[in-house]
């Protein structure tokens, strides 16, 4: 039996992988969150991977809050940079793969074609800094790490666009969405799939050296304007949404305008075939309403 331990297992990204995971009955589970594992607790992770043997871990814990990381950086810091270099130290010393979530925000948005994997990060905010430096201590540390961005993730678990648009839908005659923000949103629930896939496809080969950072998004490009009609117009809401410049919606954090992942590396190494975001919606709305 191969052992995977999840990290921050209440989140949007967890939440999907537990429910995901009774489809694979040849890999063991250990779900945990903050109560029962704080990630910033080296001594508590390395005694909970010797105890259970793990043989994996999925780190899905972050300081997630795009906003709040401008006002508190010490915590954002703490979590998704120093405490993921406890991650990668404890999986180097224990032949532990680590795959480990990051995000678009690495990226300035400066790009008119999608972002590959090799390309330079240049955060525009303390989360995105914070996440990029997450994300170069698991590669300076353990040589067997997946490290996947993703971006504009949704579910029906926690808080997101999708949960948003859906409410003040039902509330609101009319939204302003940005509309010159550009990205691919992601329905947490293929991600989960397909961190298992990656982890089946793993184990099977007696030899992988495909290590290394990864994109993954659903299919197809839009705004969040884009996104929120699709959303109203799915749910069959009768909520206008009017399409806003960034510059005229408040809020602390600067986001990239473009953040588009490029996902060829991802499909070709694992063979994959990625849904398009317009097609998942539907499946998001029908598991939250029914
Ligand atoms: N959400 C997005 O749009 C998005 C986009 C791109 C990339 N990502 C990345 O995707 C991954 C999953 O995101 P998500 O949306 O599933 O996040 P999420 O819903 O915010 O879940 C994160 C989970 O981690 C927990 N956590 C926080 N600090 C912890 C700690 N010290 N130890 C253990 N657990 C802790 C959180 O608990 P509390 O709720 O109690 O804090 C929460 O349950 C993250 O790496 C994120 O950076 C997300």
């Amino acid at each position: 039996m191969t052992n995977i331990l999840i990290t921050g297992s209440k989140g949007q990204l967890g939440s999907e992988i537990k429910e995901l995971s009774i489809q694979f009955n040849n890999l063991q589970f250990f779900f945990t969150d903050i109560e029962e594992l704080d990630i910033c607790a080296l001594d508590a992770i390395d005694s909970y991977i010797t105890d259970k043997q793990i043989s994996y871990i999925v780190n899905c814990a972050a300081y997630t809050n795009v906003d709040q990381a401008e006002e508190n950086e010490q915590a954002a810091k703490l979590i998704n940079a120093d405490a993921v270099k406890n991650l990668a130290t404890i999986a180097m010393q224990n032949n532990i793969i680590l795959v480990h979530i990051s995000t678009d925000y690495v990226f300035s948005g400066d790009n008119s074609t999608p972002y590959t994997e090799d390309q330079k990060a240049k955060p525009m905010g303390v989360y995105g800094r914070t996440k990029f430096e997450g994300e170069e201590n698991v590669r300076n540390i353990c040589q067997q790490h997946i490290i996947i961005r993703t971006s504009w993730l949704y579910s029906p678990f926690g808080k997101n666009f999708l949960k948003t648009m859906l409410g003040l839908g039902k509330e609101k005659d009319s939204l302003d969405v940005v509309g010159d923000q550009i990205g691919s949103p992601t329905y947490a629930h293929d991600l989960a799939y397909t961190i298992l896939h990656i982890i089946q496809s793993i184990t099977e080969k007696s030899h992988f050296t495909d290590f290394g950072t990864y994109h993954y998004s659903n299919e197809g490009v839009c705004s969040w304007y884009d996104f929120a009609t699709e959303i109203q117009n799915t749910s069959k809401n009768k909520c206008k949404i009017n399409s806003i410049e960034s510059k005229d919606f408040q809020c602390l954090a600067k986001r990239p305008h473009y953040s588009v992942l490029n996902k060829s590396k991802i499909k070709h190494i694992f063979t994959l075939e990625i849904p398009h975001w317009r097609s998942r919606i539907e499946h998001c709305i029908k598991r939250i309403t029914e």
